[in-house]
């Protein structure tokens, strides 16, 4: 499940910005081009998602405002196998699947999720060369979320009305307990 957080006392290296940021649910912007910021922003964020762990990542997610997503079906449990997005846009889509996912800015929410079976994606890549490829099952619906976050769409957008209602409640009511990260300090933090 995406970016689901396995064990609880793990600390990211960048702080994960939370919902209801505005951060999470406002489109990224496209980049230009890399250079070593933006190589030292990809760094953090696959050091960040292995250590939640997770399995994907959206720059958005630790506060930055930049179209770049990774991706790693290993949670860092197996070299190199992380994918770097920038600009990542779905190309086709064919098929749909119902699957369970989590998100880092929702800590401890699973929910199931249709997302497509196959995917046709685009990016560029770290040496700013363009990548299009397909995925499917699992890595297609972690690419969906991902790609989801930098156009400021979050995983409850997907769900049916009656579900986004529930979780929204559950959220609520996590938030009142006080059992919700505050997403202003997490919003500071990163
Ligand atoms: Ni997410």
């Amino acid at each position: 499940m995406p970016e689901f957080p396995g064990k609880a006392e793990a600390v990211p290296v960048r702080p994960i910005v939370v919902y209801p940021s505005p951060i999470l649910t406002t489109p990224c912007k496209s980049v230009e081009g890399v250079d070593d910021d933006l190589r030292q922003l990809v760094a953090d964020m696959i050091e960040t998602m292995h250590a939640a762990p997770g399995v994907g990542l959206a720059a958005n997610q630790i506060g930055d405002d930049r179209r770049v997503i990774v991706v790693d079906l290993s949670a860092g449990e197996e070299e190199g196998q992380s994918l770097v997005l920038i600009n990542p846009e779905i190309l086709e889509v064919g098929g749909h699947e119902n699957g369970e996912e989590g998100c880092l800015s929702f800590p401890g929410l699973v929910e199931f999720i249709e997302r497509p079976l196959t995917i046709r994606y685009r990016a560029m890549d770290l040496e700013w060369k363009v990548v299009e490829a397909e995925a499917e099952g699992f890595l297609a619906r972690v690419i969906c979320h991902e790609v989801d976050h930098v156009n400021g769409i979050v995983f409850h957008d997907r769900m049916s009305p009656l579900k986004r209602k529930f979780a929204l409640k559950k959220i609520e009511r996590l938030r009142r307990q006080g059992e919700w990260p505050d997403w202003e300090e997490s919003q500071q933090r990163a």
